[in-house]
């Protein structure tokens, strides 16, 4: 069978035109980064082992998740770190964004390091470098470990700021000689969202019933809450590693971003309009205060005084709290204005479910209508790189063009043992042509890592879909790794292959 997809790829490679559609790594910048993404919960397993404590993420799965399963052995990367690494060597990546577990490296949450922890993560690190792998390394991928959550209520709290601070720092001090680049919060916007009024994502909190019987919380004022208390988080964060050991370690550090695309239905005002506001209640709730200083004045005339303010201080604290920002690519949507409606259309994403009214959004005046881009479920909608191009230059010309990775984006599949992926590897060979003409349209794009390296347990879907480029086989007590033709195609890609937009 991989003879047979060697050649496949052999085949594709040679028989792409080599034409001015066709496309190499050589066309993209110099120190242009590619790589391959996981996180803690979703690859590691070992989550009772060598004393990590459960995290939100671990309770999340062991309510019972649609597609079920836990993270507790999923790929097992803790102990088969080496061979995840010999694969990355094989795809000929640059680069591996993961995640590192605050309750395995400091199981109370805040105090002591554990040892077997810090082990871990030294190993991987070392192994990444020994192998020319660039680190890079995310601190929160919705993980916080349960103790705080149970302490006090996790992000919703303002004491979260001195812990989340205190274990970045743990992080910089031990890790920071070999880790240039650091990503604070993962998906901050749609955590707080999906974690604080959908409820289908860690914490689970919800106001109201959706996809799971979740009525806790309180989505009317959780998600502000949660996002404030993030930018405080990520602030205190950068302004340690800026203060105390960018200058010695010569890293960078930033946050990342669910990057939706919207696009307005129709061209009439009321519709551009309707996308504006769209971006602010997605984007612009983390990019205009981490650029301006502030929440976008849609939401803090929408939203009024359930969104929290900011302290003179600390606006200047978060104003230009980056190096980078990191942006996951999905799906897009079209935005229509609806001001009688008002509610977020959430029927493309959860076909069997009843769609209620969203407390927390009620005052967004638009409908998001329908998705224009096919990759979320991309099995079933055609791809449409060009909105991730239209998201890269909104920000663009909206932000003043900062620098940005592309730190997830790739194709959910239906899981299954068949390796001939021929839907990722166009999926793939579009979405990374589509960067490649943003970054020729001047947009600061600086590198781009696929979801994922492997399939992993995914949140909602726990082992049901995948997105990897390789397949593991769960059957299979060592969980053998198999490459996809998605893997191949990216290997000769990576190696200079020239490949069709
Ligand atoms: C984004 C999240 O960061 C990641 O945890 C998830 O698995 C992928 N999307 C795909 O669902």
């Amino acid at each position: 069978l991989n003879l047979f997809i060697e050649a496949f790829v052999i085949v594709v490679a040679v028989a792409s035109p080599v034409d001015e559609n066709g496309y190499s790594r050589h066309d993209f910048p110099g120190g242009f980064v590619f790589g391959a993404a996981t996180s803690a919960y979703q690859v590691e397993g070992a989550a009772n082992l060598d004393g990590r404590s459960p995290s939100i993420f671990d309770t999340y799965a062991k309510t019972g998740i649609t597609g079920g399963g836990t993270g507790d052995v999923s790929c097992d990367q803790y102990h088969k770190y080496k061979e995840d690494v010999q694969l990355m060597v094989d795809t000929s990546l640059d680069a591996y964004r993961f995640s590192i577990s605050w309750s395995r490296l400091i199981p109370d949450g805040r105090g002591p390091v554990n040892p077997k922890g810090l082990q871990y993560y030294n190993s991987l690190i070392d192994e990444l470098i020994s192998k020319g792998i660039q680190p890079h390394v995310t601190l929160h991928h919705f993980d916080l470990p349960q103790v705080l959550e149970d302490e006090y209520g996790g992000w919703t709290s303002r004491r979260v700021v001195k812990d989340f601070a205190s274990y970045a720092e743990v992080c910089f001090k031990m890790f920071g000689d070999r880790v240039k680049y650091w990503t604070t919060i993962n998906e901050a916007n749609i955590f707080s969202w999906a974690g604080y009024d959908l409820g289908f994502l860690p914490p689970m909190r919800c106001s109201f019933r959706f996809v799971f019987n979740c009525t806790r919380g309180n989505s009317s004022t959780e998600p502000y809450l949660a996002t404030h208390f993030m930018l405080l988080s990520h602030a205190a964060a950068v302004k340690i590693y800026k203060n105390k050991y960018q200058k010695t370690q010569m890293g960078q550090i930033g946050i990342n971003l669910y990057g939706l695309a919207f696009l307005p239905y129709t061209d009439n005002s009321e519709d551009v309009a309707a996308m504006r506001r769209a971006y602010d209640f997605h984007l612009g709730w983390y990019l205009d205060p981490l650029n301006h200083g502030d929440y976008p004045t849609t939401m803090k005339k929408n939203v009024g005084s359930r969104i929290p303010l900011f302290t003179a201080q600390e606006s200047r604290l978060i104003k230009g709290s980056y190096d980078f920002i990191g942006l996951n690519f999905y799906t897009s949507m079209y935005t229509k204005d609806n001001p009688a409606m008002l509610e977020f259309e959430m029927k493309d994403f959860f076909t069997d479910s009843a769609v209620e009214m969203r407390p927390s959004q009620a005052n967004i005046t638009s409908t998001y209508l329908s998705r224009v881009n096919g990759s979320w479920p991309s099995h079933e909608y055609p791809v449409k790189p060009w909105s991730l191009q239209s998201l890269l230059e909104y920000i663009k010309e909206n932000y003043g063009n900062p620098p940005l990775f592309i730190h997830e984006n790739g194709q959910r599949t239906v899981r299954n043992s068949s390796l001939e992926d021929t839907s990722r590897v166009e999926f793939l060979q579009g979405y990374i042509g589509a960067v490649l003409d943003s970054v020729r349209n001047g947009s600061n794009t600086k590198g781009y890592f696929t979801w994922s390296l492997l399939d992993v347990f995914e949140p909602v879907d726990g082992y049901s879909t995948a997105f990897g480029l390789y397949y593991v086989d769960l059957d299979d007590p060592e969980l053998t790794r198999y490459p996809k033709l998605s893997a191949r195609w990216f290997s000769n890609f990576l190696k200079g292959g020239i490949v069709c937009h």
